[in-house]
């Protein structure tokens, strides 16, 4: 976790951008995974990027119009008989110190201040995401005070969702996201070529799978980022395999996308591989292509670009090598205008990453494409995937090939935090052919 003083400064930057309005926000709730057990607890991204808590059965009021408690914290209080089987919780004044609030109250007060505070602000802002029973409470609150108020005058009119101010903040990472999210692509960039090297035909996907997720743990990460793909042959054609379960067979290209969660922190990187550690001709000349796109787009990317521009860039590098190694009939204008290409590419360049692996924030802003600046992170992840279905040439039936990096915009370019993976052909024969 971060030091409390990070997260009072992201508050005040709400702040700021709130007026007289008040945050009112829930932590994530538990969910069940069979009968009485749950999930591992994950907090909600724009909670914790707020506040730093990540244990359940929190919520919180930001209210700059309260001047005694402008920051509130309600959690779940001591109770010896629970904290024997879910650990200890800390009490009311070690948690106003360990983040940093003005008050911490039990969650069984929460519904009440978020009321009181309701009717002193002209807008409230909560997170509007999964959790549909405190939307719904807080649209019954908000109706609640109208009612209240409108023979005195003020509060709110409606609700809005946090995420229009903490998604545009969550997009530019400050120096120790940044840091946490280098620590998470070492962590899965180290993961990826031990899975290479692991590799054999014979294998089962899960047992790659199973490489690279205890390195995730074992390197202090606190798992997956996203449900691991690791898919051999026709399954690497599959854009979200996770079923992982089938064998590994001699000439098949394996495609693994999987990364790490790092102190709340995801990367996300994707290789492609022969299981048997040699490219045969047809693995290789896709592979090219989709490298090729993929290195000029880190190279493009810097201060200043359009982000719709590096997807632009993709396609059409990705639509030329297609056609020049026979995947496509027709120019590249053509093509790009039937858009015949997304037989075999259809899904964007890239994504923001960050706290969520699809991280939040706009690509777009009034109709014009989003530019690049220092602080943003991003994958460049093309693909070409050929399913044994499609009316492509035999020899490429069943191949699949992502290749993804996460890129960091830097003041003078990008920095590639995940350039420790081998990708080039060359480099890959050699990690899997080493003893
Ligand atoms: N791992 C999910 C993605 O690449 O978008
Ligand atoms: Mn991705
Ligand atoms: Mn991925």
């Amino acid at each position: 976790m971060l030091s409390s003083s990070i997260y009072n400064k992201r508050r005040q930057d709400l702040i700021k951008h709130m007026g007289k309005g008040v945050a009112i926000l829930k932590g994530a709730p538990e969910q069940i995974r069979t009968h009485d057990t749950e999930y591992p607890y994950r907090q909600d991204s724009d909670f914790y990027y707020l506040t730093g808590y990540t244990e359940p059965g929190a919520a919180c009021i930001i209210d700059p119009n309260n001047k005694d408690n402008p920051f509130s914290l309600f959690v779940l209080p001591q109770d010896p008989k629970k904290e024997v089987w879910t650990g200890w919780r800390l009490s009311f004044a070690d948690t106003v110190v360990k983040f940093g609030a003005d008050q911490a109250l039990d969650i069984s007060e929460f519904e009440a201040n978020a009321l009181a505070a309701m009717k002193t602000s002209s807008k409230v802002y909560t997170n509007l995401n999964h959790d549909k029973t405190h939307q719904y409470k807080m649209i019954d609150h908000v109706g609640q005070v109208r009612k209240d108020v409108q023979r005195t005058g003020g509060g709110p009119e409606g609700l809005e969702s946090i995420g229009a101010i903490t998604h545009g903040m969550r997009l530019i990472k400050d120096d120790h996201e940044v840091e946490l999210m280098q620590k998470a692509a070492d962590i899965s960039a180290d993961a990826h070529s031990r899975a290479m090297q692991a590799c054999k035909p014979g294998m089962y996907e899960y047992q790659l799978q199973a490489v690279l997720e205890s390195h995730f743990v074992h390197e202090g990460g606190s798992g997956p980022a996203y449900t691991s793909i690791v898919g051999a042959g026709d399954n690497a054609t599959v854009l979200h395999y996770i079923k992982n379960r089938d064998q590994i067979v001699d000439g098949d290209m394996i495609l693994i996308d999987a990364a790490a969660e790092y102190d709340m922190y995801a990367a996300d990187i994707t290789r492609s591989f022969p299981a048997n550690g040699k490219f045969s001709e047809a693995q290789k000349a896709i592979y090219e292509v989709v490298l090729k796109a993929q290195k000029s787009v880190i190279e493009a990317a810097k201060p200043g670009v359009a982000y719709q521009d590096l997807h632009d860039l993709d396609l059409r590098l990705l639509v030329e090598g297609m056609i020049e190694i026979g995947l496509l009939d027709g120019t590249a204008d053509e093509v790009i205008e039937s858009a015949s290409y997304q037989e075999y590419f259809m899904h964007k360049t890239g994504h923001w990453l960050g706290l969520d692996v699809h991280d939040m924030g706009n690509y777009m802003a009034e109709g014009e494409s989003i530019t690049l600046k220092p602080g943003m992170v991003f994958t460049v992840e093309p693909g070409i995937y050929v399913n044994s279905k499609s009316k492509a040439p035999a020899k490429f039936l069943g191949i699949g090939i992502r290749i993804e990096d996460d890129i960091l915009i830097t003041e003078s370019g990008n920095k590639n935090l995940t350039a420790a993976v081998p990708k080039e052909i060359s480099e890959i024969e050699a990690l899997m052919t080493s003893e």
